[in-house]
């Protein structure tokens, strides 16, 4: 019987080759096409940073104003992705009412390859799907999106129902950019998968958007927030995170498949939820129990190389803007459309089916 190599998580293969992103796990290094993303996060904005995914450069002005005002255009829902939103029970979870709105916007247009259009009018529409949401959750009618306001600052808009200030916007224009790309994750795997097959490119983000609502994958920031609230105290840190370890469970927020060192977008994210909480008792909790968690990772798994990841000081940074912790993920979603999408075009660019092997343990027939 033919067996093949096997890589099971398919851990150290590479599946593509891509423009789009380097991760150095060795390194602790992040680049989006040629830029830092640390860098980007600081002197760019959400559009920017996905025009340069989606279009290869940042944009000159003009470029930019034309995104933007695509953007802007393609806010509002459909009126049966709506009705189809209002219909699904209030206790089923955030990210599979947006999975199912994102589904619901497939029309009959949208054909292999996807259009630039298409991506940008999706990117522009998954705020809106989590909005909508939101509202009704609280019990209030949702707001149509603002002309006048940028994606990020219109996405904090929509959802607590005023101008949201410049410091909370900066702060999470920054995790957005840092969260927009990173190379072939399970979510943006997933993605491309099933671009390869010339699905369509709503088929292929609602994959990604189910890969990514995991717990070992996006799912572990509102879990970041559960943990701290949990210990609840300084000196409870040790004891609880010990109980954890002894007890065979994972620490939230650390470890990456990746990542061997610092996560770079963890250090950019601290400085950025730091420059908020400066006072807030929950960052001070939170910073402590980073530091006993990696004492403890140390001497539970040492050698394993465990480091905090990109989820915890996203915690930090959507709690201190005032997004409530089912939003977490969801808000990761509406960043990661981006690259997901720009792995979509990239998959189309150069197609060739994925399709791995399996070997095969059972028995024979006798
Ligand atoms: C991210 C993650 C899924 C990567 O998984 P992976 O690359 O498959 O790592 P492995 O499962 O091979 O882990 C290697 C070892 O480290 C341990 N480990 C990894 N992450 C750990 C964590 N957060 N807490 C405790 N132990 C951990 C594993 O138990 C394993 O121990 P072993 O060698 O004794 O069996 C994993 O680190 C994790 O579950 N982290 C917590 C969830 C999280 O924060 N996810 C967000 C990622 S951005």
């Amino acid at each position: 019987m033919t067996t093949h190599t096997l890589a099971i998580g398919l851990d150290g293969i590479a599946v593509a080759e891509t423009d789009l992103s380097l991760v150095d796990g060795q390194n602790g290094l992040l680049v989006y096409r040629g830029h830092w993303a640390r860098d980007l996060a600081i002197h760019h904005t959400f559009e920017e940073v996905a025009h340069l995914l989606w279009y290869g450069h940042l944009p000159s002005a003009q470029e930019l104003a034309e995104l933007q005002d695509k953007m802007r255009a393609n806010r509002e829902l459909p009126a049966h992705v709506k009705g189809i939103l209002d219909l699904i029970p209030a206790d089923v979870d955030m990210m599979s009412v947006l999975r199912t709105g994102v589904s619901a916007l497939a029309a009959p247009d949208h054909a292999w390859p996807p259009s630039l259009d298409q991506v940008i009018s999706l990117t522009a529409k998954m705020p809106t799907i989590v909005a909508h949401r939101f509202a009704r959750l609280a019990g209030r009618e949702p707001l149509n999106p603002r002309q006048d306001l940028n994606h990020t600052a219109n996405y904090l808009y929509m959802l607590k129902g005023q101008e949201p200030s410049p410091a909370h916007v900066r702060a999470l224009d920054a995790y957005l950019i840092l969260t927009q790309e990173h190379g072939m994750n399970a979510s943006t795997f997933s993605g491309r998968v099933v671009a390869s097959t010339q699905s369509d490119l709503i088929s292929s983000i609602t994959a990604a958007i189910g890969a990514l609502k995991g717990p070992l994958h996006g799912g572990a920031p509102s879990e970041v927030t559960e943990m701290i609230e949990a210990i609840g105290t300084k000196e409870n840190a040790e004891p609880w995170l010990r109980a954890k370890l002894e007890n065979g469970e994972r620490l939230m927020g650390f470890g990456h498949r990746v990542y061997k060192t610092i996560d770079p977008r963890a250090t950019a994210l601290r400085v950025v939820a730091s420059q908020l909480s400066a006072d807030d008792p929950w960052f001070d909790l939170a910073t402590h129990v980073e530091q006993v968690g990696l004492k403890l990772l140390d001497e539970y798994k040492p050698g394993r190389k465990l480091h905090t990841n990109v989820e915890f000081f996203a915690a930090a940074v959507m709690r201190a803007v005032g997004l409530d912790d089912f939003l977490f993920t969801p808000t990761f979603a509406v960043s990661r459309v981006v690259g997901w999408s720009a792995h979509v075009l990239e998959q189309a660019s150069n197609n060739r089916i994925i399709r791995p092997q399996s070997n095969y343990i059972g028995s024979m027939p006798e």
